[in-house]
């Protein structure tokens, strides 16, 4: 599906009724990322899978002039999706990774619009100064050599070891969704992330039930910072699923959608 935002021809998954899930994909990725949980979750609930900006079928389109996507204005065109789509009731926000960092940007500047978080595969810290200058160094090979380079750069570390070396199909799936991303998008995402400000002591405010999960076998996103943030949010809940990597959803997406189900308000729990 498409529509016309303000300023954006956003691409869009709009699958079921009832409760809203908002899935917000991560980098270099898109609502493709979200197949399993599209199919499987929309007997119960209204799912609704944005690409953002730059990526998927989203065209890409500069900010003030300026390359970077800022995690807020991600943030914004989702909430301007859920405007256009006249849903002002609040809705579960489940973001994977960047998505995580968007989901973040949307709680603290829509507290209202979200009634549950779900954080997947996602850290609340900012990028370290190595990170940072990572980010760079990558935006300048998007710009020199083509998104793709990125996308396969990074594929080995997307799943975790045993999927990447034993599915060869899932590998050419992630890769597939992966490459379509635009340089734009790709430049974008990657500066607005060295950018995105820490939300590490906003934590303890959150006051929405919140669900984190993570594949244990993560090599972008180490298990122990996932163990410190769930710490600090009041009464979250963390699904560790095993034999997964960073894209926990697509790995194990039978446990994956049952976690999805037991954490959605009111809701039948056969898969
Ligand atoms: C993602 O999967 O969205 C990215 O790996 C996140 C990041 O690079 O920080």
């Amino acid at each position: 599906m498409q529509i016309q935002l303000d300023n954006l021809s956003m691409h869009y998954s709009d699958q079921g009724n009832g409760q809203v899930l908002l899935l917000i994909h991560g980098f270099p990725l898109n609502r493709r990322l979200w197949q399993p949980q599209i199919s499987s979750l929309s007997d119960v609930a209204r799912v609704i899978a944005p690409d953002l900006r730059g990526h998927g079928d989203t065209p890409p389109k500069p900010f003030q002039n300026q390359r970077l996507y800022p995690m807020n204005l991600l943030a914004e065109d989702c909430i301007c999706l859920l405007d256009a789509l006249q849903i002002f009731q609040p809705v579960v926000v489940a973001g994977l990774s960047m998505g995580g960092y968007v989901a973040f940007a949307l709680y603290r500047n829509y507290p209202q619009r979200v009634a549950r978080l779900i954080l997947v595969s996602t850290r609340a810290t900012a990028d370290t100064p190595e990170g940072k200058a990572n980010r760079e160094k990558a935006a300048e090979v998007a710009l020199q050599e083509g998104a793709p380079a990125i996308a396969q750069s990074m594929l080995p570390r997307m799943l975790a070891p045993q999927t990447y070396t034993n599915r060869p199909d899932l590998v050419e799936t992630v890769m597939g969704i992966m490459k379509v991303t635009s340089v734009e998008g790709t430049v974008g995402a990657l500066l607005g992330m060295k950018d995105r400000p820490d939300s590490t002591t906003a934590l303890s405010e959150i006051s929405v039930p919140t669900l984190i999960i993570h594949g244990a076998e993560d090599q972008i996103i180490p298990l122990d910072e996932v163990q410190t943030m769930h710490a600090r949010i009041p009464d979250a809940i963390l699904r560790i699923i095993p034999d997964a990597g960073h894209l926990v959803n697509l790995e194990q997406p039978k446990l994956f959608n049952q976690a999805v189900r037991d954490f959605l308000p009111n809701i039948g729990r056969t898969n």
